[in-house]
């Protein structure tokens, strides 16, 4: 049975938005745009007229990039539209859940919240290296489980999970719940993309981003990749026009060879240097722990926190805290090595304080 079976009835069932004709070398009077290209000509396709309802170039150069076939994949604006499409799609109201582990991306929980969508979390520990337990998922899963959102590397803590426990995660829930893979570090952890498993698992859905590796936070452009019917679902939700003709354009000039390859080198450094703060940070006294990150960021625990992202405030050096169960942690993300050894720099002269 096709995963599409678990979303909304009102979504199987629903029609895509009919927009208007787009033939290239027609007069074009169908879709009440301006005639004139006032805002220039700056752009391959004038802004007078509407993108495309879906950017077909984009699509196949994307899927191109993460190796499957274009109508397997939805460009989306972000990876976090894609995670809003798939709960607004998949999940009742008041009815249907979804599942992840904490601490994990706090969006699953976010679009969850605004679908009145219940969310069960399964806790990680940080005892543990903050494993991905698959058991205890399974044991969590509900029969109103819809969506299984697993962050792999996950954010804020870098574990991946192994591929023979999304195996069994996938293999377990079966025709039951969507199990959907958020890559959006995958380039940092060296490990291939699960994307090579969807012709094995009907119910493995792929979240990628340009946002990271790539370094095109700025342009809002990532993808969701799974069985063709699930995407042309998720295409019908999907606002028409969604991605802009200043995007798709500046996108599809990063995805040629010479952008991805400074792309993978900035991966490569990032690397790298992740490994060179960890190894530094690691000998200040006020360091209590870091765990291994597969991702262009780790989480370090400290004995103030309070007191460590004030000394990096003051040195204008911003470090993310999350509270809760990671009261005394801090994520650092991987700057650039002249950003690195300036925070290197700062927690030099906190040590100095003997904080
Ligand atoms: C795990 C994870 N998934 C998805 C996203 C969303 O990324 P974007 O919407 O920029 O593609 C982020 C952003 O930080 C993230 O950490």
């Amino acid at each position: 049975m096709s995963i599409v079976r678990l979303a909304r009835p009102e979504i199987q069932s629903l029609h895509a938005y009919d927009a208007a004709e787009q033939v290239d070398d027609t007069i074009r009077l169908n879709a009440n745009e301006s005639p004139m290209a006032i805002a220039g000509d700056r752009f391959r396709r004038p802004l007078n007229r509407y993108p495309e309802v879906r950017p077909q170039s984009l699509r196949r150069a994307l899927a191109l990039r993460f190796g499957c076939s274009p109508d397997a994949l939805l460009v989306t604006r972000g990876s976090s539209e894609a995670i809003d499409l798939l709960v607004r799609s998949f999940c009742r109201a008041g009815e249907d859940s979804v599942l992840t582990t904490s601490p994990s991306f706090s969006m699953y929980r976010h679009y969850a919240e605004i679908q009145g969508a219940r969310i069960i979390e399964v806790v990680t520990r940080a005892e543990d290296d903050f494993a991905i337990d698959v058991d205890a998922m399974l044991a969590a899963c509900e029969a109103s489980t819809r969506l299984v959102f697993v962050c792999s590397p996950n954010n804020p803590t870098g574990t991946s999970l192994p591929r023979p426990q999304l195996e069994k995660l996938l293999q377990e829930r079966g025709d039951r719940s969507a199990i959907v893979v958020d890559e959006a570090y995958v380039e940092f952890s060296g490990a291939p993309s699960v994307i090579e498993l969807l012709d094995t698992y009907p119910n493995l859905l792929v979240l990628r981003t340009l946002s990271k590796a790539l370094a095109f936070a700025g342009a809002r452009c990532g993808a969701v990749v799974g069985p063709n019917s699930v995407i042309t679902m998720l295409s019908a939700v999907q606002a028409p026009y969604a991605l802009a003709t200043p995007v798709v354009e500046c996108v599809e000039d990063a995805l040629q060879d010479e952008q991805i390859a400074l792309a993978e080198a900035a991966v490569t450094h990032i690397i790298v240097e992740r490994q060179r703060l960890i190894r530094e940070i690691s000998a200040f006294g006020f360091v209590k722990k870091i765990w291994p990150s597969d991702a262009n960021f780790f989480l370090i625990e400290v004995e103030d926190a309070g007191e460590v992202l004030r000394c990096c405030q003051d040195q204008g050096i911003l470090l993310r805290y999350f509270g809760g169960a990671l009261a005394s942690c801090i994520r650092v993300s991987v700057g650039s090595t002249d950003e690195n050894d300036r925070l290197l720099h700062a927690l030099g002269m906190l040590q100095g304080t003997g904080a």
